[in-house]
């Protein structure tokens, strides 16, 4: 294992040039605390390579010299596992933004790792298609990232997460050779599936710098409603309806009372309802063929809607949005969640999934759960319903103290459900990976690791810690 020497900078400012390396704290400051503030680090130096060939000679010298790095695209991810925390080399991927189209095909985009979500769906709406993952944070979250971390976001039940997009990579191995797989087919059964096997890896396996995704079909016609219901467990059970009965369906998410309330007070907008209520669907809508048109509330869309809502017991008032700009305000009310809860204080994330028949008793349940091991503190629910995954995030207690944590993801654990949904398991789930991955998985994570990252410089302190 080969010994770290004091001072990389230096070294890395010969390689790649002193612009490319960053040392001044006050630059630096951005990329070592994470987006909630919770997870702060320290660095010897940020290295922004321009090109594939650049991260490749960054990542041989490392290799070289036991030097560790942590591998950072738009810096949105909510685990830890982006930030220095134990001193690492941050390697900032956000100068590889570059996006192309195969020759030929304007089904595939090939994206550079800095690249941002918006940046794809710009260029895919520019070919009369779009990109299938969306998320709140899409002006700053990367392809890299998301690749990373196998982003979900809003549409999964509709077009699936990352993985589902993903049909090539270009990354970087630990030792600086380029793994290149952007054949792009759609059958191709010669081998081991490595895209898919460095999507989800968190920065552990490789530092991927491109990636060649799918786009599918341009949505033509969208409609977005918000129904309020009387307790979670009508909003629950009339959005797994809604999955099943709803072929236009694209998105499904539940809010709280308090979330909106919240949501509201910080950001002062007015009630969304007439009449408030106990929990919320924000539903999407949209048709990929057929004419295009604005939103509109006698669309046919909402027809199919209202045949399964008004069988659903427990529903209160709905608003249907008449255009675009009414559909933008209602999605408010769960895009802001993210933001209104940072407001209120630190938050702990905590990402999970539950078997969809567990997931309307774990909302009633969890406050009291967090309220046993931290009396003062205040839980927020949100999520994408459809999926199972519930956002549970904690404010009030200190950035380090992870008795809520352990209480959360054991209460997930037991219900069959996973304490990871979509933001990966980072510094701030490794603890409890053991709950979801039996040891027999672990070490076959480990070989994995060993293999590819003998010298442990990729992101060394995550998942597998
Ligand atoms: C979301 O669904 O809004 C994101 O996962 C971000 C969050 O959980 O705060
Ligand atoms: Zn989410």
């Amino acid at each position: 294992m080969p010994v770290a020497p004091a001072t990389p900078a230096a070294e890395l400012a010969r390689l790649v040039g002193p612009e490319q390396v960053i040392v001044d704290s006050s630059i630096t400051d951005s990329y070592v605390r994470d987006w909630t503030g919770r997870f702060v680090g320290s660095t010897p130096a940020v290295v922004r390579p321009r090109a594939t060939d650049e991260v490749a000679t960054v990542l041989a010298w490392c290799h070289e010299h036991g030097v560790a790095v942590v591998p950072q695209g738009g810096n949105t991810g909510l685990v830890g596992g982006g930030v220095p925390l134990e001193g690492e080399v941050v390697l900032s991927l956000r100068g590889l933004r570059s996006i192309s189209l195969p020759e030929g095909d304007d089904r595939r985009l090939l994206a550079g790792a800095g690249a941002t979500l918006a940046d794809v769906g710009d260029e895919a709406a520019r070919r009369g298609r779009a990109y299938a993952v969306d998320l709140a944070a899409r002006a700053t979250a990367t392809v890299g990232g998301m690749v990373a971390t196998n982003a979900g976001g809003l549409h999964v039940l509709r077009w699936g997460g990352t993985r589902q997009q993903l049909v090539g990579v270009e990354a970087v191995l630990a030792d600086g050779r380029v793994l290149s797989t952007l054949r792009g087919l759609d059958k191709d059964n010669t081998g081991y599936d490595l895209p898919q096997l460095l999507c989800g890896s968190e920065g552990t396996l490789a530092v991927v710098t491109a990636a060649l995704v799918r786009l599918r079909p341009a949505v033509r016609r969208r409609q977005v409603c918000m129904v309020g219901f009387d307790s979670v467990e009508t909003a629950v059970d009339a959005a797994l309806a809604c999955c099943d009965e709803v072929p236009s369906l694209s998105a499904v998410e539940l809010v709280l009372h308090g979330g909106v309330a919240l949501v509201m007070d910080e950001f002062g907008l007015p009630a969304p309802l007439a009449t408030p209520a106990t929990a919320y669907l924000v539903i999407e809508l949209v048709r990929t063929h057929g004419p295009a048109t604005t939103t509109l509330s006698d669309d046919d869309l909402v027809a199919e809607l209202a045949s399964v809502v008004d069988r659903s017991p427990g529903v209160g008032d709905v608003a249907v949005a008449p255009s675009d700009a009414a559909a933008q305000r209602l999605w408010q009310y769960r895009e802001l969640h993210t933001d209104a809860i940072n407001r209120v204080g630190v938050p702990h994330k905590l990402d999970v999934t539950f078997p969809a028949g567990a997931l309307a008793a774990a909302v009633e349940e969890l406050p009291a759960v967090v309220g046993a091991v931290a009396p003062r503190a205040q839980v927020w629910m949100f999520g994408h319903v459809g999926d199972g995954n519930l956002h549970v995030n904690v404010t009030g207690v200190s950035a380090g103290d992870e008795a809520v944590d352990e209480a959360v993801l054991r209460y997930v654990a037991e219900r069959g459900g996973s304490i990871s949904a979509e933001h990966g398991i980072g510094r701030a789930k490794a603890r409890w990976l053991h709950l979801n991955r039996s040891q027999v998985e672990l070490d076959t994570f480990a070989a994995i690791k060993g293999a590819l990252d003998p010298h442990r410089i990729l992101n060394p302190n995550v998942l597998l810690r």
